[in-house]
């Protein structure tokens, strides 16, 4: 199920500040070569996870799922001047692409890549976080949180993408990944140390901001 009709998506991408040089150039070359390109966050949840980040100007962004570096250079670009944003990706194939796109958008020093397993990676992290981005395998969604949420500073943010599963998440009969999701929905919806809403932009984004 397609949330946005075609044709409006195409109204919103032409009514919409063109997107980057570079970030289009990684879309183009992660759709030419890369399996599953639609896993890319894309032009206008870029410009909107740029814009948010560049609110609330993070100075620890931790992103779980970099893939091709789509999101992380969105949401690096809204980092204070002493900001680093980590992000971990099991797939360490695609790892030179995202290093070579990182440097064509000048925030090598301020991307830090982190491989390997989110699950194991997390706990391992000293910092404290003003934004988490979660972006990974579906079903983990409601450990990251769990292994997230003392990471974040009060005041910070979670967003998670995907969280409407292209519609399933209303489905009667649910499979594996739209079971997850709904759990998370419900998990964070339900928790009082955050206060959330879903955005309905491409996917679903769950925000939450952690009050407690
Ligand atoms: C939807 S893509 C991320 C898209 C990216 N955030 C963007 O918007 O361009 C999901 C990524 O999560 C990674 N992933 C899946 N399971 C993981 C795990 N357990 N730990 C770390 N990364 C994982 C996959 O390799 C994949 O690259």
């Amino acid at each position: 199920m397609h949330l946005v009709s075609d044709l409006i998506e195409k109204y919103i991408d032409q009514h919409s500040s063109a997107e980057d040089k570079v970030l289009s150039e990684l879309s183009r070359e992660t759709h030419l070569k890369v399996q599953m390109p639609q896993m890319l966050s894309g032009h206008i949840q870029g410009q909107f996870l740029e814009m948010f980040s560049g609110l609330i100007q993070p100075t620890r962004v931790l992103e779980i799922g970099t893939f091709t570096g789509y999101s992380a250079i969105c949401l690096a670009k809204g980092l204070t001047d002493t900001g680093m944003l980590y992000t971990i990706d099991i797939n360490e194939e695609l790892q030179p692409m995202v290093e070579k796109y990182i440097g064509k958008a000048e925030l090598t020093e301020k991307v830090k890549l982190l491989t390997g397993d989110a699950r194991i990676i997390i706990p391992e992290l000293k910092e404290t976080f003003d934004l988490v981005f979660i972006d990974a395998d579906k079903t983990n969604y409601s450990l990251y949180f769990d292994l997230i949420i003392d990471k974040v500073r009060l005041g910070g943010y979670i967003i998670a993408d995907n969280v409407l599963w292209s519609g399933k998440v209303i489905e009667e009969k649910k499979d594996k990944d739209t079971l997850a999701i709904d759990a998370y929905n419900k998990k964070v919806q339900g928790d009082n140390r955050v206060e959330n809403f879903i955005l309905p932009l491409r996917d679903g984004l769950n925000i939450a901001r952690k009050v407690k």
